[in-house]
C-alpha cells in the first residue's frame, strides 16, 4: 500500500500520475487541510505535521510514503527518513534540472511556496543544476488557497498568475517549473497566459516513475489479497474534499467516500 500526503488537494496531481503508473497498488491519500497552506509556515511546524501524518499512514498499512508536497519535502524529508529509517520515502524537489537542460532562452521560472524556496533542498538543486541559467522565482501569494477552493480559472486566480508570470515572460522565460503540487491543476490557465512558446514542467510523472523504482528496489509488491482501491482522509471538512475530487481527478470520483480526521495533541485520529 502506498501512502501519499499533502497539505491539501495538491498531492492529487501526484496521485493521478501514480495511479497511471502503478494501478495495481492500493493507495491511502491524506490531505492535512486543517493546516493548509503549509507554504507560509515555519519549516519546524511543517516538519511536525509531516511526522504525525507519516505515522498515521504507516499505522494504516502504508509501506512507502510519497511526500506529495514540495513544502513538506523541503521541511521534512531528511527528518522523516531519520525518524522512520525502515520506510522508503519519495519526495518532491523543484524540477530545475530538466528546466535548465531544456531552456533555449536561458531564463527559467519557478512557481513555489516560501517553505520550498527556503529549504536546503532548493538551494542544493540550484547549486547543482542552475549553472548558466537565470532562474526567476515567485511565491504566488494566495494561489494555493484558490486551488483549494476549486477556483482553477477565475479572475482572482488569473490575476495572481499574471502578476507572477508577466515579469518572467518579459525577460524571455521559455520554461516554467511547477514547484508546488497544487499548480498542475492550473496548467491550462498558465498556458493561456504564457502562450505556446513556454514549456510547463509538471514533475508528477517523474515522481511516479521514481515511486515505481523505489517500490521495486525495496521488493514491495502489491498485496494479492487486497483490491487496488483508494482511501481518502482529510483533517478538514470531508465534504469539501469529496466535492473537489471529481473536479481534480474526474467524474468517476463523484461518490468517493472521504474520512474526516481530527488533530488531537499532534496526533491524527
Ligand atoms: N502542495 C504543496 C506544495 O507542493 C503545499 C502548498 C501549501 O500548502 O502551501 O508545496
Amino acid at each position: 500500500m502506498i501512502g501519499i500526503f499533502d497539505s491539501g488537494v495538491g498531492g492529487l496531481s501526484v496521485l493521478r500520475a501514480i495511479r497511471a503508473e502503478l494501478p495495481q497498488y492500493p493507495v491511502l491519500y491524506l490531505a492535512d487541510q486543517a493546516h493548509v497552506p503549509y507554504g507560509p509556515r515555519l519549516l519546524e511546524e511543517v516538519r511536525s505535521f509531516s511526522e504525525a501524518v507519516a505515522r498515521f499512514l504507516l499505522d494504516r498499512g502504508a509501506k512507502l510514503i510519497v511526500v506529495a508536497c514540495n513544502a513538506a519535502s523541503a521541511a521534512s524529508l531528511h527528518h522523516l527518513r531519520a525518524v522512520f529509517p525502515q520506510v522508503p520515502f519519495v519526495g518532491m524537489e523543484p524540477a530545475v534540472k530538466p528546466a535548465a537542460e531544456s531552456t533555449h532562452s536561458g531564463v527559467v521560472g519557478v512557481l513555489a511556496t516560501p517553505a520550498t524556496f527556503q529549504g536546503a533542498l532548493y538551494a542544493s538543486v540550484m547549486e547543482r543544476f542552475a549553472h548558466g541559467v537565470e532562474v526567476m522565482q515567485d511565491i504566488c501569494p494566495g494561489l494555493v488557497g484558490q486551488v483549494e477552493r476549486g477556483d482553477l480559472d477565475g479572475p482572482e486566480t488569473r490575476a495572481i498568475l499574471e502578476k507572477a508570470l508577466r515579469p518572467m515572460l518579459a525577460r524571455g522565460m521559455d520554461t516554467v517549473v511547477m514547484g508546488c503540487t497544487h499548480y498542475p491543476f492550473i496548467i491550462p490557465l498558465i498556458r493561456e497566459i504564457a502562450g505556446p512558446g513556454v514549456r510547463v514542467i509538471d514533475p508528477a510523472p517523474a515522481v511516479a516513475r521514481q515511486t515505481a523504482r523505489v517500490l521495486a528496489a525495496h521488493g514491495i509488491e502489491p498485496d494479492a489479497a487486497q483490491p487496488p482501491d483508494m482511501r481518502f482522509f482529510t483533517s478538514g471538512p470531508p465534504e469539501d474534499l469529496a466535492a473537489l475530487l471529481p473536479r481534480m481527478l474526474g467524474p468517476e470520483y463523484a461518490r468517493q467516500p472521504v474520512q474526516g480526521l481530527s488533530w488531537v495533541e499532534m496526533r491524527l485520529e
